[in-house]
């Protein structure tokens, strides 16, 4: 996929996977806009990645609000995208009892109704012009193979490879594809507090990802598991009594919090 000179959009471009993107992607000399809550850190991205003649275009916005949500559309719209990478989402590590409900609401907003209403609306613009777009939801392991303490995440992750990947199919042999990419752990922001501590040997590079995502998207697959490893645990997951692989799994998370509660403070 030649990006050069060509405008892509990725939201949560602000650290981890998205930022990662956004850098490789301008290095192959596609313009960007770049999306998330901190406006500090993409003005300095953007700052970064403007040379060589690349045109980066920072919009600080929160996607669990409806108002940010419908700006930003506004403003791509005018734009002529060849990609969207929609990448920006939340997690909860932890017991579900844990978690406000408030933040169970934003993780929502940001995981399924902000990504699902950005979708909604660039396929039927797009449907509309009859250009081409190449549509990634980032997606997880999670919306495959369910996580115990990270339920709600597990949730929205699970809506969007099904609305994803059925969306994909509604549109194959059209100017839009979609692509659901599902990484396993990932060394970002995201799992980098003390609760992942213990899992971090199971954590990719966030290069090694950003890199796979960019052939899925090129390739317009329909749906991407992120990782030799991961596949083979999902084609396992496939024949081993599920009950066996969520309480493997349950315990692996367990102990993890476990070691996390433990750890003295400094
Ligand atoms: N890390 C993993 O192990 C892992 C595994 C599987 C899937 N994923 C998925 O990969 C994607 C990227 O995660 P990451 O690992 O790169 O985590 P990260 O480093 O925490 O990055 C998350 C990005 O999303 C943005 N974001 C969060 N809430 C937002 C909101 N309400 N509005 C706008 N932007 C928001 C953040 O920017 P601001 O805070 O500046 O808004 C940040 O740029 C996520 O969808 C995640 O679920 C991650």
């Amino acid at each position: 996929m030649n990006v050069k000179g060509q405008w892509v959009w990725i939201t949560g471009a602000s650290s981890g996977l998205g930022l990662e993107l956004a850098k490789q992607l301008a290095q192959q000399g596609a313009n960007l806009v770049i999306t998330a809550r901190r406006a500090d850190r993409l003005e300095a991205l953007a700052k970064e990645l403007s040379v060589g003649g690349v045109e980066v275009r920072a919009l600080a916005a929160d996607m669990s609000r409806h108002a940010d949500v419908e700006r930003l559309l506004v403003e791509v719209k005018k734009l002529p995208l060849v990609a969207v990478v929609l990448n920006a989402g939340v997690t909860h590590f932890g017991h579900h009892h844990e978690m406000e409900w408030a933040s169970f609401e934003a993780m929502l907003h940001t995981n399924v109704i902000g990504t699902t209403r950005v979708t909604s609306e660039l396929v039927r613009h797009y449907q509309a012009t009859g250009a081409s777009l190449r549509i990634m939801l980032v997606t997880s392991m999670a919306g495959l193979m369910p996580v115990p303490f990270q339920a709600a995440y597990s949730g929205t992750k699970a809506f969007l490879t099904a609305f994803g990947t059925a969306l994909a199919h509604e549109l194959k042999g059209t100017n839009i594809s979609v692509t659901v990419f599902a990484p396993g752990g990932i060394a970002t922001e995201m799992t980098s507090g003390d609760r992942f501590e213990s899992l971090r040997g199971w954590l990719a590079p966030v290069g090694d990802v950003a890199q796979e995502a960019r052939s899925a998207l090129a390739a317009r697959q329909p749906l991407h598991v992120q990782g030799f490893v991961n596949r083979l645990g999902l084609f396992a997951f496939r024949f081993l009594p599920r009950n066996l692989v969520m309480g493997q799994l349950g315990r692996q998370y367990r102990k993890a919090l476990s070691d996390a509660a433990s750890k003295p403070r400094s």
